[in-house]
């Protein structure tokens, strides 16, 4: 709606920097759409300076700015147009309750630019987060092929995150108004401490001092339904007057950092990409495979039969599985001090591994193990039962899969590369469909697809495809807020 600041320019930048287009043209709309105002809001007095606009949009990279007026947008005025409803579930409370009708004017006005620019992609910042999922929702339920990348909500020294309507502010109202900020960094500090966020007290503290507080709610992030404020996560957002200026802010209470699963049958090239998306997004990677391989080859080495379970028992219980990263970042696998990375992908043990992993003694030790080094999160762990038992409050749950013969092929390739020659194919493809419905079938934690997990499938897309994929649909569960690695 113009009166662009520095929320914007972070928002041109990214646009302009983003690595799926070779030369992104980058269009800035500015807009005050008449929809989204109600007769006692402040439409006429919203900030307007085109001229400054453009130096702005300019400066950060903006390929052109457009300044429909409302006949451009509605040709024969509003009323004779689609007029479209932004989801009554996702405007029942926050900015919904005292804005009625708001949200119906932003997807309104938000369908008309979408449909006469037809962009690839659309830039938008997290600060109007409840915005931010209505729009979601329109491209998604109008069929749109539009992609939507985010940002954090920019904020200015003082804490105040930038908003056209700051430059309303008297210097008396600013001062009074970082408290907001303050108050909401304090309660984001004190979920990650697992302390109780009282918001009677934050709500009293904002009115006393003079700052008038519209709504103070915790919602579900997504799903924008109250939710009480010691649910994980949760958004935490306000409305407030600051003299006559209103003013919305938000922060998201979380108990740890993000956690994705990946799961999938075995050759789907979870393991390639899982490392790459944990590089991409800082994350810790833990290859749970690699542990029921390290378990296989412990037995194996001691010779226990699998059907041993007193022993196998005693040998899990004291076993110390460990990650390293070697020089060339690649990550080792130790058990007991001992360097197995290479000697536990070989096709034998590779054949063994899913009976000794159907062992409910051997998955109680590893799921322990697993749970432990995801408690503070930050991770992205890929194996078998990830989203659908060891971790099944993980922010983002992908199931990786492909065809079986694609999976061969793949596999076949992996062999080769590492010094194993494959003869056969279509053996190798029957071997790993044995696994699968070794894996799939066994009593504990069978290989499934967790309900709530988002089913990848990887035939004919390259290794990069799949990566940027699955980083696009983790920014859509986890706030770029929250996780600004991308
Ligand atoms: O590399 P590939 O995908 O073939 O397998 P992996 O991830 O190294 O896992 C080897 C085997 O460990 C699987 O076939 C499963 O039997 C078992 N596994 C499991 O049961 N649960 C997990 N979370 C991970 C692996």
């Amino acid at each position: 709606m113009g009166g662009l600041h520095k929320g914007h320019s972070k928002l041109i930048e990214t646009a302009q920097k983003t690595e799926r287009e070779r030369a992104p043209v980058v269009l800035v709309s500015v807009f005050v759409n008449p929809l989204q105002f109600s007769p006692t809001e402040d439409f006429n007095n919203y900030p307007r300076d085109l001229d400054k606009d453009c130096n702005l949009a300019t400066a950060s990279g903006a390929s052109a700015l457009w300044a429909p007026s409302v006949e451009d947008i509605f040709p024969n005025g509003p009323d004779s147009h689609i007029r479209v409803h932004a989801p009554k579930n996702l405007q029942a409370n926050l900015c919904g309750v005292n804005r009625k009708g708001h949200f119906d004017g932003v997807a309104t006005v938000m369908s008309r630019l979408l449909a006469i620019i037809k962009p690839n992609l659309v830039f938008l910042g997290e600060k109007d987060w409840q915005q931010l999922i209505i729009i979601r929702h329109l491209i998604k339920d109008l069929g749109l092929s539009i992609g939507i990348n985010t940002i954090g909500t920019v904020r200015d020294q003082d804490g105040l995150a930038y908003s056209s309507r700051n430059s309303l502010l008297k210097a008396a109202e600013r001062e009074k108004a970082i408290l907001l900020p303050q108050l909401l960094k304090k309660a984001y500090s004190s979920s990650l401490q697992k302390e109780e966020v009282d918001i009677s007290k934050i709500n009293a503290e904002l009115n006393n001092n003079g700052l008038r507080v519209e709504y103070l709610e915790t919602v579900d992030p997504f799903t924008l339904q109250l939710v009480k404020p010691n649910k994980r996560p949760c958004l935490l957002a306000t409305a407030i007057k600051c003299g006559e200026t209103r003013l919305i802010d938000h922060t998201f209470l979380i108990a740890r950092k993000p956690i994705i699963a990946i799961d999938g049958p075995a050759g789907a090239g979870k393991s390639s990409v899982t490392k790459a998306v944990a590089s991409k997004l800082s994350l810790l990677y833990l290859d749970t495979g690699a542990m029921y391989r390290a378990v296989t080859w412990l037995i194996k080495k001691n010779n226990i039969s699998h059907k041993d379970e007193s022993s196998i028992r005693l040998i899990v219980k004291d076993l110390k599985i460990e990650f390293q990263t070697s020089q060339s970042n690649d990550q080792q696998v130790m058990v007991n001090n001992y360097n197995i990375t290479e000697e536990i992908r070989s096709p034998e043990i590779t054949n063994l591994v899913s009976q000794i992993a159907s062992i409910g003694a051997v998955r109680e030790a590893l799921t322990a193990q697993q749970r432990n080094m995801g408690k503070l999160g930050g991770l992205i762990a890929e194996g078998r039962d990830i989203g659908s038992s060891v971790f099944p409050d993980a922010d983002v749950k992908f199931y990786l899969t492909a065809s079986p013969k694609e999976r061969a092929k793949r596999r076949a390739l992996d062999l080769n590369n590492r010094g194993f020659s494959v003869l056969n194919i279509q053996q190798l493809e029957k071997e790993i469909l044995e696994r699968d419905m070794l894996d799939s079938n066994r009593k504990i934690s069978p290989l499934k697809k967790a309900k709530d997990s988002i089913e990848v499938i990887t035939d004919g897309m390259d290794i990069d495809q799949v990566i940027n994929l699955l980083i696009k649909l983790f920014y859509t569960r986890v706030p770029k807020e929250v996780w600004p690695k991308d």
